[in-house]
């Protein structure tokens, strides 16, 4: 399945200041692959940390400020990027006392939306496997994240949505309490709020997965080498019909009493869920580590597909790639990378050695030692 090689953005240097363990570190990367080779605890994670900061404006790990080396005051992390034909573009992310700064060239960017997007990157780490095995929330926030992607307005829409779900809320929680009396008008006023924003948010996530679906299916069949992957919609609405605001509608209407008794909105896409499957088996339960690793990996390769639908491929980083993969399975996903400037990292030299070996691969890989990194171009 590898892509055709189109216009594509790549990153080509990325440099840490005071980020995270990192004192200094500047990497040049490889138009292909890039693969960081170091210990537990060596930084690995750290550098993808920084380049999702480069890409997303925000920290992939907890909260910017915790980014900065500690007992220092400042810290910063610059990437170049170069779209096919274009000239190479600076982002500089600066983190301090006064908060964050970020610069594109010399200009100084109003907020991350105006950078998201601009050098896209789709970053596989150890927390994906929540998406598999976690709460559903993390599943909704992957397809929110997903159709987002793919529909301009997504976010806002869903925005409207929380707001609406807060105010009806709190209504209902009214009425539980025996104090709504004068508010049934207002309720709804409300619900017919929410049913018009559920309804454009359920439309498109549920558009979002006709398009993920066979993705997800072809790369983990790609990756594992068989088994039938699959990812359904789950919903208290009937998300079967074509009128989805009258199944929101009727949904809404065989909860009412129940949520007047408990004082919160109880159907909606707020409260669904995804149920991933291999072979009929639910993964959310039953996916053995490999499986659930597998499905994680897939979910992000098909993300990496359908964001390269849109425009540009984006830049692959997958954190430990080869971890929870048996040889076959890693070597798999080397073949899969094909198509993406992909940088990934891992903490086992000798097997990942052996990989690359098998594959004669082409790319650069980088050593930390001792706090630093040494650069050896693969033959
Ligand atoms: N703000 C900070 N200042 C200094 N050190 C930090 C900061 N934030 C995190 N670290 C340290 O960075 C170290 C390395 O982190 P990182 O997660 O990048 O390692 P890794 O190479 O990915 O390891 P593993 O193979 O276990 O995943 C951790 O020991 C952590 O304590
Ligand atoms: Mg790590």
């Amino acid at each position: 399945m590898g892509l055709r090689a189109g216009k594509t953005v790549r990153v080509v240097t990325l440099h840490l200041t005071n980020y995270r363990s990192w004192k200094e570190c500047g990497l040049a990367f490889h138009p292909q692959l890039s693969i960081v080779i170091g210990e537990n605890g060596s930084g690995k994670t750290n550098i993808l940390d920084a380049l999702y900061l480069a890409s997303y404006g925000r920290t992939l790990r907890g909260r910017d400020e915790d980014a900065i080396r500690w007992g220092e005051r400042e810290s910063s992390v610059r990437a170049t990027f170069r779209s096919e034909g274009g000239a190479e573009r600076a982002v500089q992310v600066t983190l301090g006392p006064e908060g964050k700064s970020m610069f594109l060239g010399g200009r100084r960017l109003e907020g991350r939306t105006e950078l998201v997007g601009l050098f896209p990157l789709v970053l596989s780490s150890s927390d994906d496997l929540d998406i598999v095995q976690g709460d559903p929330e993390r599943r909704r926030n992957f397809l929110d994240a997903v159709a987002s992607l793919l529909y301009r307005g997504y976010l806002d829409t869903l925005r409207e949505y929380k707001r609406a779900l807060r105010q009806r809320n709190r209504i209902l929680l009214e009425m539980a309490l025996g104090r709504g009396g004068s508010m049934v008008s207002a309720l709804a006023a409300w619900t017919e709020r929410l049913v018009v924003l559920g309804e454009a948010l359920l439309r498109k996530r549920l558009r979002s997965l006709e398009e993920l679906g066979p993705q997800l299916s072809e790369y983990y069949r790609e990756l594992v080498g068989g088994g039938r992957c699959a990812v359904r919609y789950l919903s208290r609405v009937d998300v079967d019909v074509d009128d989805l605001r009258a199944a929101l509608e009727k949904a809404l209407a065989v909860s009412a009493v129940e949520e007047r008794e408990r004082g919160m909105t109880l159907v909606g896409p707020h409260r669904d869920d995804l149920a991933l499957e291999v072979d009929g088996t639910d993964l959310r339960k039953f996916g053995s580590r490999g499986q659930a690793r597998a499905a994680a990996l897939a979910l992000r390769l098909a993300e990496a597909k359908l964001v390269a639908s849109r425009g540009e491929p984006p830049i692959l980083a997958v954190d430990d790639a080869f971890s929870d993969l048996d040889d076959r399975r890693a070597e798999r996903l080397l073949a899969q990378t094909t198509g993406f400037q992909t940088i990934l990292t891992s903490a086992e030299e000798a097997r990942t050695r052996e990989l690359l070996a098998a594959r004669a691969a082409h790319g650069r890989v980088f050593r930390i030692r001792e706090k630093q990194v040494v650069e050896e171009v693969l033959a």
